[in-house]
């Protein structure tokens, strides 16, 4: 970036000397009605310019939770981060990381990223508030009876919830109320029934419960339900009779839902993209992409480019129905996905030295 703002500088001070000379051999008055040339458009913008007619566009970023912190990670960090219109915390709001146990709080990641991010006029979504994972397993107790342990769970759900919002206020204008509450299988319950939170329940009722605590600490913040394969049209028609079954839109309390986008070289087509987002909108409600990455091999990387290019041109196409488009992590040294794939992968925008990719290019060029 710092290339191009030297560039366009430099083109600046040129098309000004231009102008003066111009002027001064009187050429400029002679062309009356001739309309200045018009500014440089897509090049020398950021990614949130460029896309601010758009959508909001963000990355999840750490704040030194589990020993990384992107702002640090190199020299010209920070000013990519400036690029995006949001920021998500990729870990260090979960109940696991920042409430570790019933009395303590681990605030400074969060809060670094908020006050960084506020600081900037950059919006934050909250990631995540109820999940089966990274959760504190204080939260729930094996003694009792079905009712004496959802009685525990509930209350300590509801003083997370509220202690979470409290703090956060309206910094944090989205909030990923719910993650990954519904099955995989299309067999048997539609629901995750080895979440500790179900389990707790012993029905699914804690999403409901989730969101009516998060509207109530806050009704100026907007709620989502967030899970991953929403394109998958069984997962998705899950989704959406959990939605109906728990009254959700019914009785205002669910904004909109997070489509995570974890997505492959080769798949979801454009065409199951653009189904997914049309059936989540026409339950009335917003939607967001908020953890995409593309898995890539070393190998696959000659290919990603035109991946991202197809992607950001179908959700340009819906950004009517689409508030936000977020991307999981900043650049290629950081990535969840080499782990979880067990091998490197280079999925993001940025390369490992956070040098534009072809990828970033194919984005914010079109
Ligand atoms: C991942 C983080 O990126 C990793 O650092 C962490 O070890 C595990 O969680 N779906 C989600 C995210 O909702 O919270 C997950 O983030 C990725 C999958």
């Amino acid at each position: 970036m710092k290339t191009k703002t030297l560039y366009f500088t430099r083109f600046k001070i040129a098309a000004y000397a231009a102008l003066i000379a111009l002027a001064l051999t009187g050429t400029l008055s002679c062309q009356r009605g001739v309309e200045p040339e018009p500014e440089p458009t897509a090049e020398g913008e950021t990614l949130s310019e460029i896309y601010a007619p758009y959508f909001r566009i963000g990355a999840a970023v750490a704040g030194g939770e589990y020993g990384y912190d992107t702002f640090r990670a190199n020299d010209n960090a920070e000013a990519v981060i400036a690029e995006f219109s949001s920021l998500t915390a990729e870990n260090a709001m979960k109940a696991g990381v920042i409430h570790p146990t019933a009395n303590s709080w681990n605030y400074a990641a969060a809060d670094k990223i908020v006050s960084w991010a506020t600081a900037r006029d950059i919006g934050v979504r909250g990631h995540a508030l109820v999940w089966h994972q990274q959760t504190g397993t204080w939260m729930f107790t094996d003694g009792g009876t079905q009712e004496e342990k959802k009685a525990f769970a509930r209350a300590n759900m509801k003083a997370h919830i509220e202690a979470m919002l409290a703090r956060y206020g309206s910094r944090v204008e989205w909030w990923d109320v719910v993650n990954e509450a519904i099955s995989d299988s299309s067999t048997g319950s539609i629901y995750r029934t080895d979440s500790p939170w179900y389990q707790a329940y012993g029905d699914a009722t804690f999403i409901r419960d989730a969101f009516a605590f998060a509207r109530a600490a806050n009704p100026d913040v907007k709620l989502y339900y967030n899970d991953y394969s929403m394109v998958s049209a069984g997962k998705r028609a899950r989704t959406i009779q959990m939605i109906d079954e728990l009254d959700l839109v019914r009785d205002g309390l669910i904004d909109g839902v997070g489509m995570q986008s974890h997505w492959q070289i080769d798949s979801p087509s454009t065409s199951e993209i653009q189904s997914a987002i049309d059936d989540f909108s026409a339950l009335g409600i917003d939607v967001q992409i908020t953890e995409l990455d593309i898995v890539c091999s070393s190998a696959e990387l000659p290919l990603l480019a035109a991946r991202y290019a197809e992607i950001f041109r179908v959700l340009r196409d819906n950004s009517d129905k689409i508030s936000s488009v977020t991307l999981w992590g900043v650049a290629d040294d950081h990535t969840w996905l080499t782990d979880f794939h067990g091998f490197t992968n280079y999925p993001l925008l940025w390369d490992a030295n956070f040098e534009p990719k072809d990828a970033y290019r194919a984005v914010t060029e079109f």
